[in-house]
């Protein structure tokens, strides 16, 4: 077996990033998941990706659907969002450069893959976003956007009858972080939104999986909460 490589976290300025390891996730969910269960109980998680991946299979552990051997695991669904400046069409005049419009495209470069959740995939349900981190919340106001489109679209294709006799659809919004901050965009009232916690405006959050160096990572984590900060 080869030695345990060596740890040199000596003199390594504090930079202010907020360092956080797999097990930090893993609490912080693990906290968070009583209120999610006991106020939300979803029966659907949207995970946004890359970052939603790894926080809803750890939060999957924790709300489990019935009791006993029956108990359930709630399907993870993943979904990809490309935001970009939409650009103007070009007219041609030699010197003019291409013009900028205003707002952002969304594009999904990933989407939900329906054929697996039964006959009527997203109607009923209680559908919980999930990503790792609120910053400006653009991706997470247009994966409710993007969500509710589809959800609109499979509720016109009911008859009356039909529509009367289902459940509303219900969507929450799950972040391991969001960052106490003024944001850019903004998600509709009836969505509950839950966070494993509030973190400072503009603070950076560097997360496990970005690592190249885990050892190193875990290592000054545990040194900067030795210190406080
Ligand atoms: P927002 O809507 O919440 O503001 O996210 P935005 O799309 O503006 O952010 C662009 C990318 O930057 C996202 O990653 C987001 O997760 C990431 N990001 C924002 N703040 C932080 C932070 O403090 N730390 C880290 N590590 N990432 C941050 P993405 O393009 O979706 O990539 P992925 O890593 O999720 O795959
Ligand atoms: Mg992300």
């Amino acid at each position: 077996m080869s030695a345990a490589p060596q740890l040199d976290t000596q003199g390594l300025e504090y930079d202010g990033k907020i360092r956080v390891t797999y097990n930090d996730m893993h609490i912080l969910i693990q906290k968070t998941a009583p209120r999610i269960k006991a106020e939300f109980n979803p029966d659907l998680m949207v995970a946004i990706g890359g970052g939603g991946f790894v926080p809803a299979r750890m939060l999957r552990s924790f709300l489990k659907q019935g009791d006993g051997e029956k108990r359930r695991n709630i399907p993870i669904q993943a979904i990809g969002l490309s935001l970009y400046e939409e650009v103007g069409a070009f007219d041609g005049t030699p010197g003019l450069a291409q013009e900028e419009k205003l707002g952002k495209e969304v594009v999904r470069t990933q989407w939900l893959d329906l054929s697996t959740l039964g006959s009527k995939p997203l109607i009923g349900r209680r559908i919980l976003i999930v990503d790792e981190v609120d910053d400006s919340r653009t991706t997470l106001s247009y994966a409710v956007a993007e969500l509710q489109k589809d959800i609109d679209e499979h509720l016109a294709a009911l008859t009356p009858e039909q529509r009367a006799a289902t459940p509303p659809t219900e969507l929450a919004i799950f972040v391991v972080h969001n960052k106490d901050q003024p944001k850019a965009c903004s998600i509709p009232s009836h969505v509950r939104y839950f966070a494993g916690e509030d973190t400072k405006p503009k603070s950076w959050i560097c997360y496990p999986w970005e690592q190249e160096d885990i050892l190193l990572h875990d290592a000054i984590a545990l040194k900067q909460k030795e210190l406080g900060l």
